[in-house]
């Protein structure tokens, strides 16, 4: 399960709204809710905690948003606004902030606070933000090589399943360069991640990041991928069957018109020696009728 669905499932125990804007709140509560990593204040989720004095500020509205769709707006609200790149919008949505450099603190599963290395293009991969990374609380690179020594963030999310039962979800996270290398959580060291069908132990060690009854397999929702030689005997097979079927009914009309016209040849020919008998028998009758004159003038 991501941390996604498990942050999901746990929302309908984080409706706990906060103090609405204008109320009193103190700063010192901001933290992270312990089981699902969100962000919770005195303050509600359209406000931030702002003041001089951290115990005693007050709630404002939230001068930025992170999200296309964020959290805790009711569909009809006026949402802050979003940051323009090169900046980012913190958890507490306090207002756009420049990137911070790699040593710099960053907020947990927000890799996009850090700013890129020089080299993003080759360390950009679906494991970090443009090749940078937040990791236990502070920003780095994911440059770490082969044999490199790195470090490792576990983050646990916790949750309720459907039967009551917690469920636990750990996300191990590491600055080697990925997706072709991981951090080996007993050496420390980056080593070269597994291709599908290894055997495996924990989902890191798989290039696909899952790693299922000892084996590394393709994650859940990986589209079907149809290699192109099934393709093409598909392609090809539609294109043969609809050529026969056009050739066999071609053959077959031919065939019909071939019978109906001897049908109608023999029918003319019938007709033909039908005129001819009847021809014949006229002659025949005229023939006889002409002698019996000539017989009876003959008297
Ligand atoms: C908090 O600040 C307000 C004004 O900003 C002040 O009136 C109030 O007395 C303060 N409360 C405490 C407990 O310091
Ligand atoms: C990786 O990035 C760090 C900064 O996070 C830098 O100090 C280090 O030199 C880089 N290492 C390599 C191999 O580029």
């Amino acid at each position: 399960m991501t941390p996604w669905t498990l942050f999901c499932l746990s929302v309908p125990t984080l409706i706990l709204a906060g103090a609405a804007s204008g109320g009193h709140c103190s700063s010192n509560n901001n933290h992270l809710d312990p089981a699902s990593k969100k962000f919770v204040s005195d303050c509600s989720d359209q406000t931030f905690c702002s003041g001089t004095d951290i115990t005693n500020s007050t709630c404002v509205p939230r001068q930025c948003r992170r999200d296309e769709f964020p959290f805790g707006f009711p569909p009809s609200a006026v949402l802050p606004l979003l940051c323009l790149a090169g900046t980012f919008c913190p958890d507490e949505g306090s207002g756009c902030r420049p990137l911070v450099p790699p040593g710099s603190p960053c907020e947990l599963n927000r890799d996009e606070q850090c700013s890129p290395p020089p080299s993003w293009q080759d360390l950009a991969s679906t494991q970090n933000f443009n090749g940078s990374i937040c990791l236990r609380s502070l920003c780095m690179y994911a440059n770490a090589t082969l044999g490199d020594r790195c470090i490792t963030d576990n983050t646990t999310y916790l949750d309720i399943g459907p039967t009551g039962e917690q469920i636990a979800n750990t996300v191990t996270r590491d600055n080697c360069q990925s997706p072709q290398l991981y951090c080996n959580p007993t050496e420390l060291l980056c080593e070269h991640t597994l291709p599908l069908d290894s055997p495996c132990e924990t989902d890191p060690q798989c290039t696909s990041l899952t790693c299922a009854a000892g084996r590394c397999v393709n994650p859940p929702a990986t589209p079907l991928r149809i290699p192109a030689w099934q393709c093409a005997l598909t392609v090809t097979a539609i294109v043969v069957v609809m050529v026969a079927s056009c050739v066999f009914l071609t053959l077959m009309h031919k065939q019909h018109r071939l019978d109906r016209s001897r049908e109608l040849r023999d029918y003319y020919y019938q007709q033909i020696s039908l005129r001819r008998s009847i021809i014949a028998l006229h002659l025949a009758a005229a023939d006889r009728y002409g002698d019996e004159k000539v017989v009876l003038g003959s008297y």
